[in-house]
């Protein structure tokens, strides 16, 4: 039988972490040490009174149906998050409309773009940008259109600067700060402006706040929510996989405007069946239960920062110090600049075992820069550091 896959998947890029994972393959079967910093997949267990939680729900057989909105379980989750909204934001939400639970928010921010593009609508995202915002735009068939971010802009879009024939067929703006992989964070000031301006091009905007826990240094991480009247047209994503080590179960949630969030869930209504409701009891566990799990995991990703920047920095690489997220993105080292990202990353893998992600899977203009995610522990990071070393000394 001759197969074709579908041209909207065709137009998308070879999955980032297929390729590394056969480069890692390659390195471990010649003997070498995986020390893998590629994926953004958290290393630390769920915190126990989540899993217990889950497991007590687990018992009841009421619990292994279909997830259905009139649900207990769902009207007790959409309250428990407008809760914990309300909490570390201040914003109010009515939990029976403004209040989206989600099989994991990368299955929203894909679904989003579903949802909403024609073949001639244009969806805007920041280049570099966590793959889903551009992918999903290709698999819904819509118009990617990249806003270049720049380390000397803080990483921030330069919306007024876009051409009219673009904003005028623009339907979604997607942005993301803390930022992955840039690790760049904005001041609730660019939300108010983009909020201004998204209200004038009467732009949707799906703002990804993964890492709103993820913070050091007494940062603290703004909802786009908190602008006065971004509920107009912005919608906001946020995960448990994070804050509470939960990336296996697949568990987040959209916030926001109620008309976006109605037909995101029109969208889901004709394809998924909801979260396990088990799942979702541990969930509110997570939000509404003791948050001094959520400070151990930051204190945790602050050591590893701290040794993995003072690191390269002692070895010659000098990258920045983040104040969000659990990444370090680095411009690739003077002696490796004529190297594509891929190349660079290729070459230390193969020379070292060291694994970290190359700009480029995070679209084009990631060019130039590696990424590490801290998933791994400080010993090792050491040792990584060691083995870097070696690769910055390297006869060229
Ligand atoms: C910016 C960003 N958004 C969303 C996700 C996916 O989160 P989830 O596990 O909720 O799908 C990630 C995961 O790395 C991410 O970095």
């Amino acid at each position: 039988m001759h197969m074709q896959e579908a041209n909207r998947l065709k137009r998308l890029p070879l999955y980032l972490f297929t390729i590394i994972d056969e480069l890692k393959d390659k390195a471990m079967k010649e003997g070498k040490e995986i020390i893998d910093f590629g994926m953004g997949n958290p290393d630390q267990p769920t915190p126990k009174h989540i899993v217990d939680e889950l497991c007590k729900k687990a018992r009841f057989k009421e619990n292994h149906r279909y997830s259905r909105s009139i649900d207990k379980s769902e009207i007790l989750l959409r309250d428990s998050i407008a809760k914990w909204y309300h909490k570390k934001f201040g914003v109010t939400l009515d939990p029976g409309s403004e209040v989206l639970p989600l099989i994991g928010s990368k299955e929203g921010i894909a679904h989003l773009s579903l949802a909403f593009l024609n073949n001639e609508d244009i969806a805007l995202v920041p280049s570099p940008a966590y793959p889903v915002h551009f992918n999903g735009v290709l698999i819904a068939g819509g118009i990617l259109h990249n806003i270049p971010v720049y380390e000397k802009d803080g990483y921030l879009p330069r919306l007024k600067e876009l051409p009219k024939e673009i904003t005028s067929k623009a339907k979604l703006l997607f942005l993301s700060y803390p930022n992955n992989p840039t690790t760049a964070t904005a001041p609730l000031e660019f939300f108010r402006e983009v909020v201004d301006w998204g209200k004038k091009k009467n732009i949707i905007i799906g703002h990804d706040l993964a890492y709103s826990d993820i913070v050091f240094d007494n940062y603290r991480a703004p909802s786009i929510l908190e602008v006065k009247g971004a509920k107009d047209m912005c919608i906001e994503f946020h995960t448990c996989s994070k804050s509470y080590n939960m990336a296996g179960w697949r568990l987040g949630f959209a916030v926001g405007n109620k008309d976006v969030l109605a037909t995101l869930a029109k969208t889901k209504s004709y394809i998924d069946f909801g979260i396990f409701k088990p799942i979702q009891y541990a969930a509110i566990e997570a939000l509404l239960g003791s948050q001094a799990c959520v400070k151990e995991t930051i204190l945790i990703y602050k050591k590893r920062r701290d040794v993995l920047v003072n690191g390269l920095r002692k070895i010659g690489w000098d990258v920045p110090l983040p104040n969000a997220t659990f990444y370090v993105w680095a411009r690739i080292p003077d002696k490796y600049s004529a190297l594509t990202s891929m190349e660079f990353v290729s070459l230390i893998i193969r020379e070292t075992g060291v694994v970290v992600a190359p700009g480029t899977g995070f679209g084009e203009y990631g060019e130039g820069y590696v990424r590490f995610a801290l998933v791994e522990n400080v010993e090792r990071i050491k040792k990584a550091v060691q083995k870097i070393k070696r690769i910055l000394e390297m006869e060229t």
